[in-house]
């Protein structure tokens, strides 16, 4: 089913300085439209900002020992935003990809892109298969951005291609465990995060990575995305390393 080889859980993250941080940070990046709202502006001059931010913390990475970084860029239910501003995130996106992938690959960054393609627009499909391909050699830090990404839309498209399975006789209903679903998950290839963080004061995951993040580490912070640094995403991952992760067992 994956057509590349499953993620390496034996594959070291690079030394952090001196703590025990989290492999994998997915982050839900929150606070843009307040952000832009108390300097007067319009919602898009926060995304803006907020797609500023992902540089450095993308570029902080690989310092904190971080290998595998996964952000929300777009969901599933942001089409119920106004025209104008999805149309502006979608303009986004595209210039984003176009201004940064000679960037990313420079710095030895894998570029993925996970969610439902079927209803973006067709440039911007080919944008994010230019951007797969060019750095998927690169392995410094693994980026992915989810975009139209809604975990439950994930969970069917999944349970449907593994229902072809069964159908046309490859899979066993007797042998579906679960070990089985991941394997058909946008997310197949990737480790399931230590670390999920969402900005801006919301305590809720709002249908992003439901089944990978069963036992991960949660940080609800109260800053808003655009104020983000890779000083507070050094505090998160330093905490991470004091927390005593058990996975349902006693320690
Ligand atoms: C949530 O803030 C943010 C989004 C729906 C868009 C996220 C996009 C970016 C951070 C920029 C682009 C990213 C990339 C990878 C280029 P919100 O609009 O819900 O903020 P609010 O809750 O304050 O209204």
């Amino acid at each position: 089913m994956a057509s590349e080889p499953a993620h390496d859980l034996t594959a070291t993250a690079p030394a952090p300085a001196g703590f025990d941080g989290p492999r994998h940070v997915a982050i839900i990046m929150d606070g843009n439209g307040r952000w832009a709202q108390k300097r007067g502006r319009p919602r898009l001059f926060g995304h803006h900002a907020g797609a500023q931010r992902v540089r450095e913390v993308v570029e902080c990475c690989p310092r904190l020992g971080i290998k595998y970084l996964t952000i929300f860029a777009f969901s599933t239910e942001n089409w119920k935003r106004t025209q104008v501003e999805v149309a502006g995130l979608m303009k986004l996106f595209r210039r984003y990809i176009s201004k940064e992938l000679r960037e990313l690959d420079k710095e030895n960054v894998r570029v993925r892109f996970i969610g439902d393609r079927d209803r973006l627009d067709a440039k911007l499909i080919q944008l994010m298969d230019e951007m797969e391909e060019v750095t998927r050699n690169n392995d410094r830090v693994h980026l992915t951005i989810a975009l139209n990404y809604g975990a439950r839309d994930e969970v069917a498209r999944a349970t449907r291609l593994l229902a072809e399975d069964v159908a046309r006789g490859a899979l066993k209903p007797e042998d579906i465990d679960v070990e089985t679903l991941p394997r058909y998950l946008d997310t197949r290839v990737l480790p399931d995060p230590d670390l999920v963080i969402r900005t801006s004061g919301e305590a809720r995951i709002s249908n992003f990575l439901l089944w990978q993040s069963a036992y991960a580490e949660y940080e609800f912070i109260d800053t808003l995305w655009p104020d983000f640094t890779s000083a507070e995403l050094e505090r998160l991952c330093r905490s991470y390393g004091k927390r005593d992760r058990r996975f349902g067992a006693v320690s």
